[in-house]
């Protein structure tokens, strides 16, 4: 296992994450720039650091899993060009920069996720390609995909976004508004991490362990989302607040309140912490970023 920090991983991602795009025509060159403007305007970058470090943990190679990381964070990056546009939550500010929309347009911005979304799965299979002859790693291969994909789509992220939509301006049960943030967020934090841990090999007790990590990391991930639309610095966040409640969104903040937020989020991390409790020291990355996350800024 290296001794790597996050900012290691990050920095090692951000070496190559715009040479994995794959090759575009020059006479789209739009596309490829809005691509690229929305992938380039920074990002905390935790999905990818998450899919390294969970190969690394599961003895794998991050070489190896490089690839699916750089798929995740187009995949989220698409997420996030999509979620700003003016048919759905139509924000002006994302990473520090204005939207891809209020640069490009409304249908390059469209396509700019389109793309960063095909641009994930090209390069995944592209690299599964590569060992058809070499059954255990295109075993490995093809289950971090399907991680991937079945995060991000229509019982993922996609089923998670529809039901936010539909839950602006309405009472929302607590049951929907944690189906709203298991999906739209925690679903691909999951997927991050499982992801990783398939490229390395991961016993049984390792991968349900990590899971429970994610699943418990994303959940409080959002929450803190909610909590910093409230109490969050624009600057420091590089997007805007005040938002949620303007649009009436369910959040934790809006159904319970601040102060019970913030007890779900500590009591979150707690059990994300305590998942991985019996690995000690070899789990501190994961640890110590749960425990950033639970207050971070940005
Ligand atoms: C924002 O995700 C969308 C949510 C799921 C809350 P991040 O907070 O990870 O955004 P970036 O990648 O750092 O910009
Ligand atoms: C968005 O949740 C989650 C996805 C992009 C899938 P939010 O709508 O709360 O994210 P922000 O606050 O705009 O980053
Ligand atoms: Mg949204
Ligand atoms: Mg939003
Ligand atoms: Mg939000």
């Amino acid at each position: 296992m290296n001794d790597y920090s996050f900012d290691d991983y990050k920095r090692y991602l951000e070496e190559h994450l715009a040479d994995l795009l794959p090759d575009i025509d020059p006479k789209s060159i739009t596309l490829y720039e809005a691509m690229k403007y929305s992938l380039q305007a920074g990002g905390k970058r935790i999905r990818p650091v998450l899919l390294l470090a969970a190969c690394d943990f599961c003895g794998g190679r991050i070489e190896e899993a490089l690839p699916y990381a750089c798929a995740i964070e187009y995949i989220h990056t698409y997420t996030l060009i999509h979620d700003d546009l003016p048919c759905m939550d139509d924000d002006d500010l994302r990473r520090g920069v204005p939207t891809n929309h209020k640069v490009y347009g409304e249908a390059v911005a469209t396509l700019a996720g389109d793309g960063l979304q095909s641009a994930a799965y090209e390069i995944m299979q592209r690299d599964t390609l590569l060992y058809l002859d070499d059954p255990e790693a295109l075993k490995k291969r093809i289950r971090a995909a399907y991680e991937i994909t079945k995060g991000c789509g229509c019982r993922g992220v996609v089923a998670g976004q529809i039901a936010d939509i539909e839950a602006e301006d309405r009472s929302c049960s607590q049951e929907m508004l944690d189906f709203i943030h298991v999906n739209k967020t925690a679903a691909m934090i999951v997927a991050a991490v499982r992801a990783g841990a398939r490229m390395g090999n991961p016993d049984p007790d390792m991968l349900e362990n990590l899971t429970v990590y994610a699943e418990n990391l994303g959940l409080a991930f959002q929450i803190r989302d909610d909590i910093l639309d409230v109490i969050g610095d624009e600057a420091e966040l590089g997007k805007k607040t005040g938002h949620d409640s303007e649009t009436l969104k369910a959040t934790y903040p809006a159904l319970y309140g601040l102060e019970a937020s913030m007890d779900r989020l500590k009591d979150l991390t707690e059990k994300a912490i305590g998942a991985l409790a019996g690995y000690y020291d070899n789990a501190e990355l994961f640890t110590d970023l749960a425990r950033q996350l639970e207050v971070r800024g940005k």
